[in-house]
């Protein structure tokens, strides 16, 4: 992935740095590049470090010539092998050198405000203000690489499969993925404003209507939303719809995509895609974010304690995790340090049981439970002598996110280290919870297609209406999501009439895609896979600013622009916009 095809020649070098080798020695060639380091070598000589996108190769120069670090240069001189003993086996590099060198200094430099190397961890703050010299190392160079060889081998998947790119406005309006909107005054309307997308979401499935049949885009997307390791306010989704399909064809066409992605960064193709229902993935995983890459499955127990008399476990549901081997490791203070997170996280307690030989069982509340009840519990873990179980009795939700979310803290590498472990959730509920006046909340978004054998239930029990959506999750992050979508009016009307979304609403948001489905809407699915985060995993890096240009810090600043900073008063004016006093 990292060689790169073409030459590198210019009119100005015959060679790029990181690319000489022994097979090259006796050739006269030039190189371009940045003083990556300069050591004095006796009197009159000096070995100079060039640097380029592809690494680094040593020069000998005379030691008069006047360049420091960071300087451009240009230098000419004939590749030969290092004296004996002097070869650096760390460097693809090592073995050469360019000696007898004449040296052009193309242009002096400042003294970095910081080493260019990846050695040294530099603050992020002062990286971005000096994105521009943070970008030359080594480890930068790959993450754009590797993002540019993704890009690549996302367009090709969708090019074979069929699907024809189409951009889509920026100036656009309200999308429903339901976070808040950055918003554009219209100087030719003043007091209105245009919305930048969230997604493509409604101008895609427009393109269906339009007859497009199977669309893509490297989409870039904009959301106003609170900043972390897997967000930033602007990203990029390999945005796909297609037409006359179903949620199988729509999962082959973004496997196929994924795959030769991780494929292109990595060199080895990870295995086909396994597939969990939503509701197992959250009864055995807790999450709808199942990491695969470790097991500590949550097991059920709510049989067990069906008749218990032990209070704690007089619940709706009991489940458990078992930590092989965990008993001897997990000490008094470890064991109450997981107690005070389960508390934490909302439960009433956590049991802990340690087997002992025989199946016997060490805990604070064994003597209140019955003998069937301990070798039941013991059977249904799979334990052993040594384990360690965690239990938790609740409500269904609240157990499955406690026991999730302990799972992962007991269990769970950083998400961009490998194995790499896809996953599709599918049937995900239509709904999830309530919003304030009572009306359920679209778990996707309001054009999702209910289950066809769910649709009875949407005027009944709407909170157990399955949905056509999926998730494809890598590592425990969320890479993607998509769904069949709804093209016929009576199921929109009723699921917007289940949201809570009357006719006048409806028609205010959404009715020139509700117009356009009058005249002839294709069923049609689509999906949107996060680029940013699918290379940042790919590029074993844990937050996807490492894999942007020019990203935006935790509180949405960009240390290099400064943005966002105020505007003349003459251009606020020509907008219509008095801007307050900031708010106390
Ligand atoms: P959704 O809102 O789930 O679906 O977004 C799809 C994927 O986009 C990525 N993503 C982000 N990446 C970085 N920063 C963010 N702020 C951010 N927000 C989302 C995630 C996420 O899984 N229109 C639908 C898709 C469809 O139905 O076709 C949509 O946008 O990886
Ligand atoms: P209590 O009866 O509240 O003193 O709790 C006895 C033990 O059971 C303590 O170790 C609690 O942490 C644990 N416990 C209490 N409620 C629950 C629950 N709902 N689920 C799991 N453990 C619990």
């Amino acid at each position: 992935m990292t060689e790169e095809g073409a030459s590198g020649a210019t009119g100005m070098r015959t060679d790029r740095c990181g690319e000489l080798r022994l097979g090259d020695a006796g050739r006269l060639v030039a190189i371009c590049g940045w003083v990556a380091r300069r050591r004095e070598h006796g009197e009159h000589l000096a070995f100079l470090d060039v640097r380029d996108h592809t690494g680094v190769v040593q020069c000998v120069v005379h030691s008069g010539v006047e360049v420091r670090n960071e300087f451009v240069v240009r230098v000419t001189g004939t590749v030969r092998a290092r004296p004996e003993g002097t070869a650096n086996a760390e460097l693809a590099t090592g073995e050469v050198e360019v000696g007898d060198c004449e040296v052009e200094v193309l242009n002096p430099a400042e003294p970095p405000p910081f080493p260019v190397t990846d050695r040294v961890d530099a603050d992020e703050g002062l990286r971005l203000r000096h994105r521009s010299v943070d970008l030359r190392r080594d480890r930068m160079q790959r993450n754009l690489r590797i993002r540019g060889a993704v890009n690549r081998a996302l367009r090709a998947a969708m090019d074979r499969q069929g699907f024809t790119e189409v951009e889509t406005p920026m100036l656009w309006v309200p999308t429903p993925e339901g976070s808040r909107e950055f918003v554009v005054p219209a100087r030719l309307k003043p007091g209105s404003f245009y919305a930048l997308p969230q997604s493509p979401q409604i101008a895609k499935q427009l393109l269906m209507v339009g007859g497009v049949d199977r669309y893509f885009q490297i989409a870039r997307c904009l959301r106003d939303e609170d900043l972390r390791a897997d967000r930033q306010f602007e990203f990029m989704q390999l945005d796909i719809e297609a037409s006359f399909v179903t949620q199988d064809d729509v999962l082959g066409f973004v496997s196929a995509a994924v795959l030769d992605a991780a494929e292109a960064a990595t060199g080895t193709r990870p295995e086909e895609i396994p597939r969990l229902t939503w509701t197992d993935a959250m009864e055995r995983f807790g999450t709808d974010k199942p990491d695969l890459r470790f097991a500590l499955e949550l097991v059920e127990l709510t049989p067990v304690f069906a008749g218990t008399g032990f209070n704690a476990f007089k619940a709706p549901c009991v489940k458990g995790i078992l930590v092989p081997g965990g008993a001897a490791e997990h000490g008094r203070g470890r064991l109450d340090a997981l107690t005070d997170r389960a508390k934490q996280l909302g439960a009433k307690g956590l049991v802990w049981l340690k087997v002992g030989d025989g199946g016997t069982v060490d805990s604070p509340v064994a003597k209140f439970l019955s003998d069937e009840e301990r070798a039941a519990t013991v059977a249904a873990l799979g334990a052993s002598p040594g384990d360690l179980a965690l239990l938790v009795a609740d409500e269904r939700p609240r157990v499955l996110s406690v026991l999730g979310t302990l799972r992962n803290d007991l269990g769970r590498p950083p998400v961009s280290e490998g194995p790499y472990r896809y996953v599709w959730i599918t049937e995900f509920p239509l709904f999830e919870g309530t919003d304030d006046a009572g009306n359920p909340v679209a778990a996707h978004h309001a054009f999702t297609m209910p289950h066809p054998d769910d649709l009875d239930l949407l005027a009944t029990d709407p909170l157990s209406v399955r949905s056509q959506s999926y998730d494809l999750v890598l590592n425990g992050w969320e890479l993607g999501s998509g769904s069949i979508r709804i093209h016929q009016a009576d199921v929109q009307a009723k699921v917007f009439d289940t949201l809570g979304i009357d006719a006048e609403e409806a028609e205010a948001r959404f009715g020139f895609l509700l117009g356009a489905f009058r005249y002839g809407a294709p069923p049609h699915g689509g999906f949107a896979v996060g680029i940013d985060r699918l290379v940042a995993i790919l590029a074993g890096e844990d937050n996807i600013r490492e894999v942007i240009a020019f990203p935006k810090t935790q509180s949405g600043a960009d240390p290099l622009t400064e943005a966002p900073g105020p505007v003349p008063d003459r251009l606020l004016g020509e907008l219509g916009i008095r801007v307050l006093p900031p708010r106390a």
